[in-house]
């Protein structure tokens, strides 16, 4: 039988997917190592597992202890899966910064969750570094994961991720790109593949308000380069000994905005509905174009899912609220601008003479027609000009010159989509507003509207 004994063998051996849309602009290959096909939908599941099996092996984490991590949520759900598989209790300290899902998922897998605030120095008490290092002082046979000085991390790549890519790229790749926070993906990986192949390319993906791009271009540790940022996971306000300077070619920086966008994008326009890390990484090697060719193999790392952002960058409100999102006008804009203007029509009894005077004291070119309150057709002052000008016959009823009714849309249709209802022929459409009052858009309002 083909089974797996528990979950934690199915950590790893995630895909290798080809970038076809987004990166148009760049003239290398571009394939993604999509770790959201982790258990926990992380890379970082890769992590938590080798950090508890070398604590384990080195005797420093006993049966029924207890495991401590602080955590921007991935590592806590790698560490979750094994502990449950493993029988440890496990707790964490997360920033108040993490989305709620994050926490969420932690708590789902039977772990216990401490909140701390992000915006205090690493040192201070009240840090999430310093609250799990104060936990593993005060509770027996417990044991500090710590991610960020624990080597393990970085190893966990040198042994699975680096491998993994330099065979499915059959050693062929020429650049790695990967966002950077405790720095053991890109410095483990880096490591095996620059073993492999020294010329290989290494570009880690920093964040604004983060020390790592400065440091590594001047060895200048900056304290002014720290401010708070939204990217979760990328940059450091620390040097954690999980990077190693020596093995990153270059930090190139994203903005919380750019990345966002472009996270939205590979969702929508490659079926990668993935994290905002990811958005980050994607966007910083588009910014690197300029240094790639035709002949270049670079691969993307992709940290986790796009689940634990859908109250963030997948939130088209949170995504306003931020300036993140060019608001989108929408038909109930146009409307609104038009501020009570009465809706004028004709009824389909009525005769051309009296569409005519309707036009005229109105100053309109189409009318809705009604037939016992209901739209049944439309006029237009071209097809009307027309009939006058092969029938000088104003006798003539509204029913017989009349053309379909113009189309109702929803309040809430971009405007941008009316194109699809308007033409020369159909020169305005309807719509009904919540208290039931009909409205008409024409081709001039949406002129004047925009
Ligand atoms: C979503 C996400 N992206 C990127 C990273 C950075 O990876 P690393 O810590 O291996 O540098 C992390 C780390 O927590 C992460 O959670």
């Amino acid at each position: 039988m083909d089974i797996k004994n528990n979950i934690l063998e199915t950590i790893g051996k995630t895909p290798l997917i080809k970038l076809n849309h987004v990166c148009y602009e760049v003239p290398a290959m571009v394939l993604a190592k999509v770790e959201s096909f982790n258990p926990g939908n992380s890379i970082k599941d890769r992590v938590g597992l080798k950090m508890i099996e070398d604590a384990e092996k080195a005797g420093l984490l006993k049966p029924g202890g207890t495991v401590i991590e602080c955590t921007s949520g991935n590592t806590g759900l790698g560490i979750a899966l094994a502990c449950v598989i493993k029988g440890y209790k496990c707790i964490f300290t997360i920033s108040d910064k993490q989305s709620k899902e994050k926490r969420d998922i932690l708590k789902a897998l039977g772990a216990e969750v401490v909140i701390c605030p992000n915006d205090v120095e690493p040192e201070d008490p009240k840090s999430y570094y310093s609250v799990a290092e104060q936990l593993s002082k005060e509770i027996p046979n417990s044991f500090w994961c710590n991610q960020y000085d624990n080597l393990s991390n970085s190893q966990a790549h040198y042994e699975s991720t680096g491998p993994e890519i330099w065979a499915q790229t059959h050693g062929k790749i020429t650049h790695l790109i990967a966002p950077t926070g405790t720095g053991g993906t890109i410095c483990g990986t880096a490591r095996f593949l620059k073993e492999q192949n020294p010329d290989i390319k290494v570009w880690g993906i920093d964040s604004y308000g983060s020390v790592f791009k400065k440091y590594k271009e001047t060895g200048i540790f900056d304290k002014n380069e720290i401010y708070p940022y939204l990217l979760e996971g990328v940059g450091e306000d620390i040097l954690p000994e999980n990077v190693n300077f020596d093995l990153i070619d270059h930090f190139e920086k994203v903005t919380d905005k750019d990345a966002a966008i472009m996270a939205r994008r590979l969702a929508k326009e490659e079926g990668l509905f993935q994290g905002y890390s990811t958005g980050a990484a994607v966007q910083g090697l588009i910014q690197m174009k300029d240094q790639l060719t035709e002949d270049d193999i670079v691969v993307v790392i992709m940290h986790d899912h796009g689940s634990r952002y859908t109250g963030k960058i997948y939130n088209d409100d949170w995504m306003r609220d931020r300036g993140f999102l060019e608001y989108e006008m929408k038909v109930k804009d146009i409307i609104n601008k038009k501020a009570n203007e009465i809706f004028i029509s004709v009824d389909i009894h009525q005769n051309l003479k009296d569409i005519l005077k309707v036009m005229k004291e109105s100053d309109i070119s189409q009318l809705p027609v009604l037939k016992n309150g209901l739209m049944v057709g439309s006029v237009i002052e071209s097809k009307v000009l027309e009939h006058i000008l092969s029938n000088p016959s104003r006798d003539v009823y509204v029913g017989e010159i009349m053309d379909q009714p113009f189309v109702e849309v929803s309040m809430d249709l971009p405007v941008k989509e009316l194109n699809k209802y308007i033409s020369k022929n159909m020169t305005a459409v309807t719509a009904l507003d919540n208290s039931g009052k009909r409205h008409i858009i024409t081709q001039y309002d949406i002129i004047q509207a925009l």
